[in-house]
């Protein structure tokens, strides 16, 4: 076994990072955790300060004991250690700033204006984790109070808008302010070591790439499953549903890493425009297509590892009748020459049987048997990423039964479990893309026409549901959707993916 280190990592310049939306649920549950965990790597320079900012009238060691309670509650007890806790938290201040009126800007200029100690300039970033119609107040505020210097940088949460117009109007209002190089949006999913690692696979490896189209691969499946409900987030949630809430963004970065050339290098722009091309190839699903390509659900009170779970309509927040799906799946097609007539089944949805996250590639049966009848059903080759948990990827092959019984054919799995691998702990989406803002590295984040583009072809699939008044098809918490997300690839004589066949040793 390797060992692999997440600990002393190279350390960047001292950063200032103020965040709004600072006692959120979003920075006290991921952005203080993992900045307290690369702190604690040794990435964050001295002199390095992170700001609250949120309308709550706090003082500075208010917002600090509510940070070390989050991080109490957040990050893993063997990785707390009591005086690097308490330096992480000296780097800490808070302000409170109403976005929509001019109150406390000045004091948040001061702030950044006059860091107590420390000789040169640090980066300065403004992390917007708040609702995305503050996106441009913010941004104008930060204008108007000469806050939005030409080196500082802008983080933007998702979800950018909800509809293309409204993501248009939200880019071109944040734009006015920043440039494209100073606007980072966040998508966490390409935070994730293995969708990164995906790159690794495709573009490290001489085995894959052959293969990887139209010839050899029958069908892609991404899977992304939560066993959570909406939480406390229901007044957001309800406005969103499963595909603005994670086809959109999430599901489709998937796709793009899956079905994009390979870029000319790693550099930021290459890859983010092989992403795009990908997204403009996606086959529109219109009004007419969304009947058989799609399926909405909702769930209903069920019972999820063990506990019982309310239904979506009991949950807090949620008005009575929603008609917001809380699952989706579809199938949809990259109309390009790499994988034309190739579906990509996706699905994602809230209240599913286990939190798991995974893509298949599916590749076509051998195109001649010699094998005799009765050797045994031969399985076509399958390769499983597990994003999440329990990292890995897995090669499902035909191998020979062992014995000395004739030739009988049996599928095994090759594991790379990235556990027993290289051991260690794998670092949270967060800690890897806060930091990438600080050395001005945007190739994990997405551009402007990409989030663009990405609504576009999710536009259509939502107008088309609205036309069909159609409520979202029911079904039982703790089970995997409603039967028709099951039917939806059946009828084309394919089934999900439900491992397990036994991985080889090897
Ligand atoms: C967020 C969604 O972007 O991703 C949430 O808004 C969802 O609804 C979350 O729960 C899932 O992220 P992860 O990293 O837990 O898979």
């Amino acid at each position: 076994m390797h060992s692999r280190s997440t600990g002393a990592a190279p350390a960047l310049p001292p950063f200032d990072y103020t965040v709004f939306g600072g006692t959120g649920d979003l920075a006290l549950r991921k952005l203080l955790p993992a900045l307290y965990l690369r702190d604690k790597a040794g990435q964050v320079a001295d002199g390095s300060r992170i700001i609250g900012v949120s309308r709550s009238p706090l003082a500075p060691s208010d917002y600090r004991a509510k940070a070390e309670e989050a991080i109490r509650e957040h990050v893993p007890a063997d990785e707390r250690d009591t005086a690097l806790v308490a330096r992480f938290l000296e780097r800490l201040d808070y302000v409170p700033v109403d976005a929509t009126s001019d109150n406390g800007w000045d004091e948040l200029a001061e702030r950044l204006n006059n860091p107590p100690s420390r000789s040169s300039g640090a980066v300065r970033i403004f992390y917007l984790a708040t609702s995305p119609s503050l996106f441009g107040p913010v941004s104008d505020q930060l204008r108007a109070f000469g806050l939005a210097t030409p080196e500082s940088r802008v983080v933007l949460e998702k979800p950018i808008g909800r509809d293309l117009a409204s993501a248009q109007e939200i880019n071109d209002r944040v734009g006015a302010v920043f440039t494209e190089q100073q606007i980072y949006r966040i998508d966490h999913y390409l935070g994730k070591e293995t969708v990164q690692n995906l790159l690794a696979l495709r573009f490290g490896n001489s085995l894959f790439e052959p293969l990887w189209n139209a010839d050899h691969i029958d069908h892609v499946q991404i899977t992304v499953a939560e066993t959570v409900g909406v939480e406390e987030r229901g007044g957001y949630y309800d406005q969103s549903g499963a595909l603005r809430d994670m086809v959109q963004n999430h599901l489709l970065q998937l796709v793009c890493l899956v079905g994009m050339e390979c870029p000319i290098s790693l550099a930021q722009e290459s890859v983010r425009d092989e992403k795009l091309k990908v997204l403009r190839s996606l086959k529109s699903i219109g009004a007419d297509e969304v009947g058989g390509c799609t399926v909405r659900g909702q769930y209903r009170a069920g019972a999820v590892a063990g506990g019982a779970v309310p239904g979506y309509l009991d949950e807090p927040g949620i008005p009575p009748g929603s008609g917001t799906e809380t699952f989706v799946a579809l199938k949809l097609e990259i109309d390009n020459w790499r994988w034309a007539g190739v579906p990509f089944y996706l699905r994602s949805g809230k209240r599913l049987p286990a939190k798991m996250s995974e893509i298949v590639i599916q590749f076509r049966p051998i195109r001649h048997s010699i094998f005799p009848q009765g050797a045994g059903e031969l399985q076509a080759n399958r390769l499983i990423v597990r994003l999440q948990p329990d990292e890995s990827i897995r090669l499902h092959l035909m191998t020979k039964e062992p014995g000395p019984g004739g030739m009988r054919l049996r599928p095994a799995a090759l594991n790379l479990s990235f556990a027993q691998t290289f051991g260690g702990r794998f670092p949270d989406a967060y800690e890897r893309l806060l930091m990438d803002v600080v050395r001005g590295n945007s190739t994990l984040f997405m551009r402007r026409d990409e989030v663009e583009a990405a609504w576009q072809w999710a536009e259509p699939i939502i107008d088309g549901w609205m036309s069909r008044h159609e409520m979202p098809k029911p079904y039982i918490a703790g089970t995997w959707g409603p039967s028709q997300s099951i039917a939806l690839i059946e009828r084309d004589g394919r089934t999900w993916h439900d491992d397990e066949i036994p991985s080889a040793a090897f």
